[in-house]
């Protein structure tokens, strides 16, 4: 299994295990993330994911150079529109998505990291997009969302020269939420995630829509979108459990109704 799956606390860890090719994306790992995406979609028991790479040394090193070398203008076409399709499932599953970034995320690896929710590094991460040093551009939304987060001129940078930038650089520029000592992102990753499911399922679904869908509209477009979905909250037991539990002078019990 190059993609594995653990569920404890409501918090899906699943790790690229491929550490003879620095967990670099082929068609297997690519279905694997597939099917754990799947699962933390309809397994109601999942509150939160974190992706992460197996090994000191990388998180994921890209795309798998073997397989692509082998494209044609066709399957190239196909290969991209999969992983984009993959990713793009990864960022809209409505349940957040942490990327712990271990080591190398480059390629393929940085692109997933910016499909997830949010993104913590060790300070011996390296992120980029080395695409042009091999005669292509960033195939799995790197082009698109990289942009979204640091703005056209550091992407811009960041893909022309294809160098990558250490995790403190990646701080910097807001590309990561947060650098730790080497060998504690999946920790920190953990903390995070706990954070989070202790929230109400629905609210946090909600926030996530707002913030991601809010900021491809117009403002007064997004905060339509706000209200109505603060108002989606009065009917839900979440709101009058949360509400009922503050006045009460106790935990909240939330269950995602
Ligand atoms: N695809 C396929 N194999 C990869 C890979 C990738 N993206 N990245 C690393 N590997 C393989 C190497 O070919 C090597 O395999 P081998 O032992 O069978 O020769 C193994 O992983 C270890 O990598 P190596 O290059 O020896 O490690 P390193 O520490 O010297 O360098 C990197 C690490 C990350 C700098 C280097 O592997 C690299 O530049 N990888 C490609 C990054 C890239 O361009 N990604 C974007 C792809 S679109």
């Amino acid at each position: 299994m190059t993609v594995r799956q653990e569920l404890a606390d409501r918090i899906l860890v699943v790790t690229i295990d491929r550490q003879e090719k620095l967990n670099a994306l082929n068609a297997e790992v690519i279905d694997g993330l597939e099917a754990a995406i799947d699962r933390a979609r309809s397994d109601a028991e999942v509150g939160a994911v974190i992706v992460t790479g197996a090994g000191p040394k990388a998180f994921v090193a890209g795309a798998d150079i073997a397989e692509l070398a082998k494209m044609t203008p066709v399957s190239g076409r196909l290969h991209a529109r999969r992983g984009q399709s993959v990713f793009s499932r990864l960022e809209s599953l409505g349940k957040p998505v942490i990327a712990a970034i271990n080591g190398f995320a480059l390629g393929g690896g940085c692109e997933l990291a910016l499909a997830c929710t949010i993104r913590v590094a060790s300070e011996n991460a390296k992120l980029g997009q080395p695409e042009v040093k091999l005669g292509i551009l960033p195939g799995y939304g790197g082009s698109q969302r990289l942009a979204r987060i640091v703005g056209e001129g550091r992407a811009m940078e960041i893909c022309l020269t294809g160098e990558p930038i250490t995790a403190a650089e990646a701080y910097r520029i807001g590309l990561v939420n947060r650098v730790v000592p080497a060998g504690e992102a999946l920790a920190a990753a953990r903390e995070i995630a706990a954070k989070i499911v202790a929230q109400a399922p629905l609210a946090v679904a909600f926030t996530m829509d707002a913030i991601h869908h809010g900021l491809d509209l117009p403002l007064d477009d997004g905060l339509e979108l706000e209200a109505t979905l603060f108002g989606v909250c009065a009917s839900t037991a979440d709101m009058r459990e949360g509400m009922a539990a503050f006045l009460e002078k106790r935990p909240p019990r939330f269950e995602g109704k």
